[in-house]
């Protein structure tokens, strides 16, 4: 491998570019972070000093021009994600583009498409697959430590519910929340899925209903390897980030439990205590953050295939879709009624 540092550019300062961008900066030496543009040059100019990005722009198109630049990370807005790919994949750039790629299949269709005919590496911000405790979960199935899967249970439930300015534009939970726990399915089985069946409900905050969604929700996901599982969604979990996976399988099963800030259990002659989980998913995924983006720069560097690929960002999309079909319908969806 060439000790050269890859050199990139970062679109979009936001909450998880300054994230990416500290990353590259601090956790990455076969990095190099040299742009970074945001439309608000105040939020570009912020990380760039913290991180010490040499050059700022408001102009997404200047970082695809430099011919410096060998790839870019998409962090800007999701409705901005399927034009920056075709744009960098023109431009000839490795891409990284967060989480969905987009809300519609013909548009992530077209952005796949631009990818395929430049030939260019492009991975997808499905970070939890990243996670130690994921990661773990996965290779018990994957070696067959706990035998043949039947059963999976997510729990995934946020501590607060987003404003509802943002609620109006997310794609609904299914395509902004479940779609994490529709990635963390896929590939802890390592199936795909053929049907879904949704409850779900407004519980939480009736304005999130008057915006059109939902903020409860329980899915139940059919796998094509005869796997059943089950993803239980809230908006709302009074004691914090919810985060805990289970499978079942013929010879054993395999969890993982929510992470804590610390270890210490305070024990009294009323209770036994603890404190709260890590409270968001800034802190509860900080290090498979800093590890997707390690997985990237190494299959740029090598040549070799991405982890998470244009298609790994496309299905998930499709899942969000039959959820919320199926909510809407109160039947199975096949994904293949998803075009
Ligand atoms: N993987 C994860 O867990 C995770 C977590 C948070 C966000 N995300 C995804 O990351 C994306 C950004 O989310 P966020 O929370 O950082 O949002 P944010 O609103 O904090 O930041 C988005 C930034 O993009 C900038 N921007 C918008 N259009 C632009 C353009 N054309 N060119 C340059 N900059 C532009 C905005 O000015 C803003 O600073 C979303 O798609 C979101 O779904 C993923």
């Amino acid at each position: 491998m060439s000790k050269r540092k890859l050199p990139i550019g970062i679109i979009g300062a936001g909450r998880i570019g300054a994230v990416h961008a500290e990353t590259l900066a601090f956790r990455l030496p076969e990095a190099a972070p040299l742009i970074i543009a945001d439309i608000n040059r105040q939020a570009a100019e912020e990380v760039a000093t913290r991180c010490g990005i040499p050059r700022v722009t408001e102009n997404a198109e200047e970082v695809l021009a430099d011919p410096e630049i060998e790839a870019v990370l998409i962090c800007s807005s999701t409705d901005t994600h399927a034009g920056l790919i075709v744009a960098a994949a023109r431009a000839g750039k490795q891409i990284f583009c967060e989480k969905p790629i987009d809300h519609s299949l013909e548009k992530i269709d077209r952005a796949l498409a631009a990818v395929a005919r430049a030939g260019v590496q492009l991975q997808v911000g499905f970070n939890r697959r990243f996670d130690p405790n994921f990661a773990r979960v996965r290779k018990a199935v994957e070696s067959g430590e706990i035998g043949t899967p039947h059963l999976l249970h997510i729990i995934s439930r946020d501590p607060e519910p987003p404003p509802i300015s943002y609620v109006k534009v997310s794609g609904g939970i299914f395509l902004d929340m479940t779609i994490h726990d529709f990635d963390m399915a896929r590939f802890l089985i390592g199936s795909e899925v053929e049907e879904v069946f949704t409850a779900a409900g407004v519980r939480v905050d009736p304005s999130i209903g008057e915006a059109g969604d939902l903020d409860t929700a329980l899915v139940v996901l059919r796998f094509k390897n005869g796997v059943i599982g089950t993803i239980d969604n809230c908006r709302k979990a009074v004691y914090g980030y919810d985060q805990r996976v289970e499978i079942l399988g013929s010879e054993g099963a395999v969890s993982t439990g929510n992470c804590y800030p610390n270890q210490a259990v305070v024990s009294t002659s009323s209770a036994v205590r603890r404190d709260l989980p890590l409270h968001f998913f800034m802190d509860r995924y900080a290090e498979s953050f800093a590890r997707e983006l390690r997985a990237f720069v190494k299959a740029v560097r090598e040549g070799s295939p991405t982890p998470v690929t244009g298609m790994d960002g496309r299905v998930p999309v499709v899942m969000g879709l039959a959820a919320r079909k199926s909510h809407d319908e109160n039947r199975v969806v096949r994904l293949e009624e998803i075009r």
